[in-house]
């Protein structure tokens, strides 16, 4: 596509895309992940010029962070920095938010004071900071329910739409951008971390809008959320592709195109408003053959291997697959300053829009 004609679609879906929260892909729509990808894969290309230096020129982004993470906070704030803007860095102490235990600020001023000086607002909040599975979906929805900026997950609960995007961009680049029937293993593996569903989640949904058979196995006892699998069915079958669900740790990598492989947690990780991260750890432990390792990678057809990392090495996946010549966990971790530098683009900017 020449980067006119790539103008022309984004301005085209600029005006829609313009002050919305991303939560979930699924709440956006196929043409406007789509255009996300393409911006993104032309930020790859012009990297380092003038481009698309100045798009978020004199604008902050704020990252509200309850969880630690590598990856996404050093991406969001490359992906500023790159478009000439800024990302500040704030955590729950650095604010005097109101919680269930403690007085202080709600979500409803917080959110309409920050809109007044940032032009976008992200937040990761994870398992261990909620005391029962979709809390921190709540949360995300009330943020962006009073801020007058968009709302990005920046990894929840529930979903990790940034994540998603990434893992997209990366298909596209190592099997090609026509995705429809490729076959995407979504395999769980032990290890001692107890992951949220988010990142899984979120792959099983825009992987379907992808329109890709999707496969989620797992030992028996670790199923997601219903309504995302129901989503995910519903997905696959608007676009006439296959959903299967496994419990066989070697038959379920026959001829996929892309193994992914992470542990997330079982539905009983939650009970009386507590999340028991060490009973997890020891349940998911005793699984030993759940590992992704170059064996079980030869039943495939000879798929990419992703994670969106942190891996558990020797739990999740071996070395040999992790460091191995199909694996491509350090694209995809690339591209999520892509994908989000585009994200930010398309809806916190006002650059496409001066520039008609
Ligand atoms: N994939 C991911 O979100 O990584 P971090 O937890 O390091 O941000």
């Amino acid at each position: 596509m020449t980067s006119t004609v790539l103008k022309e679609k984004i301005l085209g879906l600029f005006e829609g895309m313009r002050g919305k929260s991303l939560i979930t892909t699924q709440d956006w729509s196929l043409d406007e992940l789509i255009a996300t990808l393409e911006l993104a894969e032309d930020m790859q290309k012009y990297r380092f010029t003038d481009k698309y230096a100045y798009i978020l020129k004199d604008r902050s982004f704020m990252m509200f962070f309850y969880n630690p993470s590598v990856r996404t906070r050093q991406s969001f704030e490359v992906a500023a920095t790159e478009l000439g803007g800024h990302a500040l860095f704030l955590e729950p102490k650095s604010m005097r938010l109101k919680t269930a235990k403690t007085a202080g600020e709600t979500v409803e001023d917080a959110a309409k004071v920050m809109s007044r000086y940032a032009c976008g607002i992200g937040i990761r909040i994870l398992e261990d900071k909620v005391s029962c599975y979709g809390q921190g979906e709540e949360l995300l929805r009330e943020y962006a329910k009073w801020s007058e900026v968009p709302i990005v997950s920046m990894a929840h609960d529930t979903f990790h739409p940034c994540q998603g995007l990434a893992d997209v961009m990366g298909y596209r680049k190592h099997i090609g951008k026509n995705l429809k029937g490729k076959k995407l293993l979504q395999v769980w593996g032990h290890g001692a971390l107890c992951r949220s569903w988010c990142s899984v989640q979120e792959s099983l949904l825009i992987g379907s809008r992808f329109g890709m058979d999707v496969t989620v196995a797992s030992p028996p006892g670790y199923d997601l959320d219903p309504k995302v699998i129901e989503m995910t069915k519903k997905n696959c079958s608007l676009n006439g592709s296959k959903f299967e669900i496994s419990h066989d740790p070697v038959e379920c990598y026959d001829d996929a195109d892309i193994v992914y492989s992470r542990n997330w947690m079982s539905p009983n990780a939650y009970r009386d408003g507590e999340y028991h991260k060490q009973e997890e750890i020891e349940k998911a432990m005793k699984h030993t053959d759940w590992i992704c390792d170059a064996q079980k990678m030869k039943h495939t057809n000879n798929a990419v291997f992703i994670h969106p990392m942190p891996i558990d090495r020797g739990n999740e996946v071996t070395d040999e697959v992790a460091s191995g010549k199909r694996s491509i966990i350090y694209d995809v971790a690339e591209d999520r300053l892509h994908v989000q530098k585009a994200v930010m683009a398309l809806t916190m900017s006002k650059f496409f829009a001066d520039n008609r």
